[in-house]
Formats: C-alpha cells, structure tokens, sequence
C-alpha cells in the first residue's frame, strides 16, 4: 500500500506535499518522490529510504511551483531504489504520476508502449500509465487519463500532472482509496483523511471509476463516461492532533492508552436508556431476525476480533457463526446465501482480501454488514450497511485501538441481536451492560495504575532480551489461551512478531497436548491467559505442564487471585476483575504492552515496522 497526494493553490507545493506524505508515511515508506510544476516545467525529485531523506534533499535545493503530486511507496513491483520510487514520468518529461494500487496486466500494456517506442526507466507496474497518458494527450489532461484508465486492469489511485496544464492535477481511482480536500483557493487529491487535514476538514469520496480534476478554484468529479459526477461535501469530525503522537514516544504507545477512552465513546453513542443504536446500519430488524448463520470475515487482527465475536454472538444470539480470513473465504466458493449476514470487520476498509471477500459474498446473495474505522472506506460503502468505530485514526502499522473497538462494536451487536431475538431475557442485558459500562474505566486503571511489582512489564522485556541473548537468540514466545480469550493469544503474538520480529505462535492451551508442548524447554517464554473463567483449573494444568518441563510463563490473572500464586509463575500480570465476556478488553492491553516494550528493548522501528504496510491494499 502506497500513500499519493496531489496540490493545486497558492502555497508552496513542496511543503503541502511532504506534509501531507508525513501524514500519510504509515502507508508505506521504502521511498518517496515529488513533482512539482514550475513555469511549465516538471521538476522531478524522488529518493530511496524514508521521507526525511527527500526532504533534506528539497532543503538543500527547493522545488519552486504551487502545484504539484506526491508519493511515499510500500513496493510491490520493483524494489526499493531511487529509480523505482515515484512519481514517474513518460519519455517527454512533460507528464508525471504516481499511483497506489497493482497494474496487473502492465506487462502486457508495456510490451506494447515498448514496441512503439517508449523507453522505460523504472521496473514498476505503475510507470506504463505515463506512458499510457503521453501516447493519448491531445492538448487534454483529463481526456488523456481517461483513455489510459480504461485499459488498466486492477488496483489504482493515481494523480497526474503535465507541463502544458500547469493549473491542475487530475486523478483516478478503482479499488484504492482516493479521497479529494476542498479548500479556499487550493484543492487537494491524497490516499487518506490525514494528508489534508492540516488545510480543510472539507473532502469528497469519489466512488470506484471515477476521475476527478482538482484546480484552485475547484474540483470536478465525472464517471468514465466523461459525465459529472454530483459529490456532497463531507466535514470530518476529528482533527489532525488526533493522528499526532501528543507527547507519547510513538503512536503504538499513543493508541494503546487512547483505548479506554475510546471503548467508553463508542458506549456513550451508542448505548442510550440500555439500548443499542446503529444508526448507520441500513440493515433493518426484519432482516436481522431472519438471519440462519453469520460468517465473519477479516485479516490479520480483525480476523482476531472475528474470533472474539463468535464466542459472543453463538452463546448470546444462538446463531450459528463461523470466522474466516478474508483471502481464503474468497477463494473458496463459501457457502452463503440469502439467510446469510457477512460481517467484514477492516480497520481501513481498503485491506484488498477482504473487500474482495464481500464482493463475493454479496455475488452469492448474502447480506454484508462492514464494521469499519475509517468513514467512507471502500468496504464501508460497498457494504449493504455499516458501523463505524469512530477509533479515530489509527497510525501504527501494529493495530490496537481498532481492535478493541471493533470488540466494542461486536459486543453491542450482540446485546442488539440478543434483544431483537429474545434469546435473553432483559434482566441478563442489563446486567451485561452494566459489566460492559465498566470496561473503560477498567482499561483506564489497567493502563494508569502505578506499575505494581506484577505489573512491570517494560521490566519484563528487559530480561526477555538479556534471556535472550544468553539463549543465543534462540528464544521465542507462545501464547496460550482458552475460549473467549483464545484470540487474545494469537493477537498477542500477532503483537509481538509484527514489531519485534521475534517468533511468537498463539495456541488453544487445550491444544497443548497435542504437538505444542513438545516445544516445551527452557527456551520459550509462554504468556498464559489465566483470569476468572469456566476454564480457569485447565489453565492452570497448562501452566504445571510447562513448568514441569522447564518452562518460563508469564501468567495474565485477575486481580487478587491468590491461587495462582502457588503456581510458580515465573512473571504475573494481573488485570481488574470483570464479567468473562468482556475480559478480552482487558486482557489485550498487557499483551499489546508487552509486545511494544520487548520492541523497544530490541530498538526496532515500532510505528513503522519492516516489510509492513498499514493496509495491505493489494492481494
Ligand atoms: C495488525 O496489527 C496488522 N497491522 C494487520 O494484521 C491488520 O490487522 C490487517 O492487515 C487487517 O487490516 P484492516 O483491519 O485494515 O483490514
């Protein structure tokens, strides 16, 4: 996933564009590149490595001009070099792009640009659409980009310049997220919220297939018909300190600790006099009722939170509920219809799989619900309905705040499927949501409290990483969880892997013996989800099993268990008492924790970790 931006107005382009490339750097950042217009002139900048070795380039020698198109790159074709970093220009050097998406049939169409004669610099996909638009411009921009959009098949968002047109910048869009800033005398073309948000709370959501040309004085939006597109404005509610670190050391840290706060806004609008409002849900009750099975599909750790909400939804709505990750439900022919919600939980709302996913779901029929964060996303709107998180932006590639709002949203769907359906009684809704309107300020304790000699866990990485060491390198992590807190374990070593780098598996502990405990030495470090629960004595099985055999555990308990203190854990975390249902709320915060401190222990880049994307827009 890449991040483009795009500006025409009266402020130096240069600094809008590398703002709004900082604001959009959790896209991607192996390289980054300008074009900048300047008395009908490209000038073409771009360098391998993070945005701040382009800027420091453009401070030692500024690219003049007040319009101009940016790119910060996650590469997919082609590696990361100052050559294959974008924008791209065609032969002329009268026209640049950049783009974020994946050409899938660019070799065809470069073969033929080849034969023609055009001379390519660059190893990308994305460098055959100069090209494309070179061979079609007649003196027409937007003509010219029209024609080359129709011949690309797969993935893009892109922006245009070109030298003879130097008051506009014209963009694209087809299955990656484009979105357009309306200011006063300056308009903007970025991939998200972020990159305007310093400029205008003003944007537009042009629709797949869709071109749009931006001018100082305005922005027209057509269909590849070449017909205008009407576009209502919309006002975003949030405003850029929220996608600012505000004093934390990285944003992981940052939303992290905003996750109390956050849980306890979604509760506060959306739960009114114990009940539950999605207003934006488009979905109506009658529907709801009728439902014989709901399929949970996601990735990564919305694919956990799917698996936390399965627990919920069959033991309170008695539906039938199965979870699947995004890539391999729309490849399998699943088997859904009519009578079928498909919940398609995606932070970004672009992530590639599973906006593919509800595509086929609703091909076979069924009905698709999106519980998504971020407003007027692809899945957002391609879904028949809709409920946001309202987490706010989400910066780190490593996801938490998201995740425990998404566990928010699926908890009220919940309690809201249980009323509707009747399969509890009131008196049981109202008490879990009573035990549910104590989870903010539980996760608020969890977090702020003084770091008690069980709660250290900065101090825990610590010795991970001497123990490490001392063990050659050679250890690693395994997460073991029961029930409802089972996806708990695989999104702790979902945490762990993706900023540390270091092995981590996550496992039913039933499970254990069954293969996993064969890996059972003094090499592991096993974090064991112990809190109050019907399961609670075979936890405990567990952990005797692995410290019969050398094993270290770092036990996750609930507060004032004295039990597991006969148990001879090597490290305790404890987390506040609460309802089971809700504890994965709490539970979570300690795994997330513990991942970022073992990072910083080992020095890593936690908000941008290797090889990542924060959106993994193409397959
Ligand atoms: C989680 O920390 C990862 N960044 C990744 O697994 C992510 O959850 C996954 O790519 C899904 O993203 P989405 O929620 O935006 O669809």
């Amino acid at each position: 996933m890449c991040g483009i931006v795009g500006y025409v107005g009266e402020r130096k382009a240069q600094d809008v564009l590398l703002k709004g490339l900082s604001r959009l750097e959790y896209r991607g950042y192996d390289s980054a590149g300008i074009a900048v217009l300047e008395a009908r002139k490209i000038n073409l900048i771009k360098r391998q490595g993070k945005l701040r070795i382009l800027a420091n380039v453009l401070k030692a020698g500024p690219a003049k001009g007040t319009v101009g198109i940016g790119h910060t790159r996650w590469a997919t074709h082609g590696v990361p070099n100052d050559v294959n970093a974008h924008p791209h220009a065609d032969c002329t050097g009268k026209i640049a792009i950049v783009h974020n998406g994946i050409i899938e049939n660019y070799l065809d169409l470069k073969a033929s640009l080849i034969k023609e004669g055009h001379k390519f610099r660059s190893k990308t996909d994305t460098e055959i659409i100069a090209h494309l638009i070179e061979k079609y411009y007649k003196g027409n921009l937007e003509q010219a980009v029209l024609k080359t959009v129709k011949l690309l098949k797969g993935s893009y968002a892109i922006a245009a310049i070109h030298a003879n047109e130097p008051d506009k910048v014209v963009g694209a869009r087809c299955d990656s997220p484009l979105i357009v800033g309306l200011g006063k005398g300056e308009n903007f073309l970025a991939s998200d919220v972020p990159a305007v948000l310093d400029y205008t709370k003003d944007v537009l959501y042009p629709d797949n297939h869709e071109i749009i040309t931006i001018t100082k004085t305005g922005a027209i939006v057509k269909n590849y018909t070449g017909r205008v597109v009407s576009k209502r404005p919309s006002r975003i509610k949030w405003d850029i300190k929220q996608a600012e670190k505000a004093g934390y050391e990285h944003f992981m840290l940052k939303e992290i600790y905003e996750q109390g706060d956050i849980v306890g806004g979604i509760l506060d609008e959306r739960l009114h006099d114990g009940k539950v409002l999605f207003e934006e849900l488009n979905i109506n009750q009658g529907a709801f009722k009728h439902f014989k099975k709901i399929v949970i599909v996601a990735c990564g750790t919305a694919y956990h939170a799917g698996l936390t909400g399965k627990y919920m939804l069959e033991e309170y709505t008695h539906i039938p509920c199965w979870v699947d990750t995004s890539s391999e439900f729309r490849y399998r022919d699943p088997i859904v219809d009519k009578e079928t919600l498909v919940i398609i939980i995606s932070q970004s709302g672009e992530t590639a799989d599973s906006l593919a996913a509800l595509r086929e779901a609703k091909r076979k029929g069924a009905r698709t619900l999106g519980i998504c964060n971020v407003v007027g996303s692809s899945i957002a709107r391609e879904a028949d309905g809709v409920i946001y998180t309202h987490a706010g932006p989400e910066i780190a590639v490593a996801s938490t705040k998201a995740y425990t709002a998404q566990l928010a949203i699926l908890y009220l769907l919940t309690l809201y499927l249980a009323r509707l359906k009747k399969t509890l009684p009131p008196s049981r809704i109202s008490y879990l949501i009573k035990e549910f309107r104590k989870a903010p300020s539980l996760m608020e304790e969890l977090l702020n409290e003084h770091k008690s000699e069980y709660n250290n866990i900065a101090a825990y990485a610590g010795e991970f990483k001497k123990y490490y060491h001392e063990k050659h390198n050679k250890s690693y992590f395994l997460y073991l969880g029961r029930n409802i807190n089972y996806p708990n374990a695989l999104e702790g070593a979902l945490k762990l892997k993706e900023i540390s780098y270091i092995s981590a598996e996550g496992y039913p502990a039933g499970e254990m013996k069954h293969g996993p405990i064969a890996l059972i030495d003094e090499n592991p470090w096993v974090v064991c989800i112990v809190t109050q629960s019907k399961t609670y004595d075979k936890m405990l099985s567990n952990i005797q099993e692995i410290k019969a055999r050398g094993g270290i555990v770092i036990a996750i308990t609930t507060e004032g268990d004295k039990e597991i203190l006969h148990h001879n854990v090597n490290y305790l975390i404890e987390v506040p008492k609460i309802d089971e249902l809700f504890s994965p709320l709490l539970v979570v915060i300690p795994l997330q924790l513990l991942a970022y401190y073992v990072a910083k222990e080992f020095g890593y880049d936690i908000d941008q970790p290797r090889n990542l994307a924060k959106s993994v827009t193409v397959e």
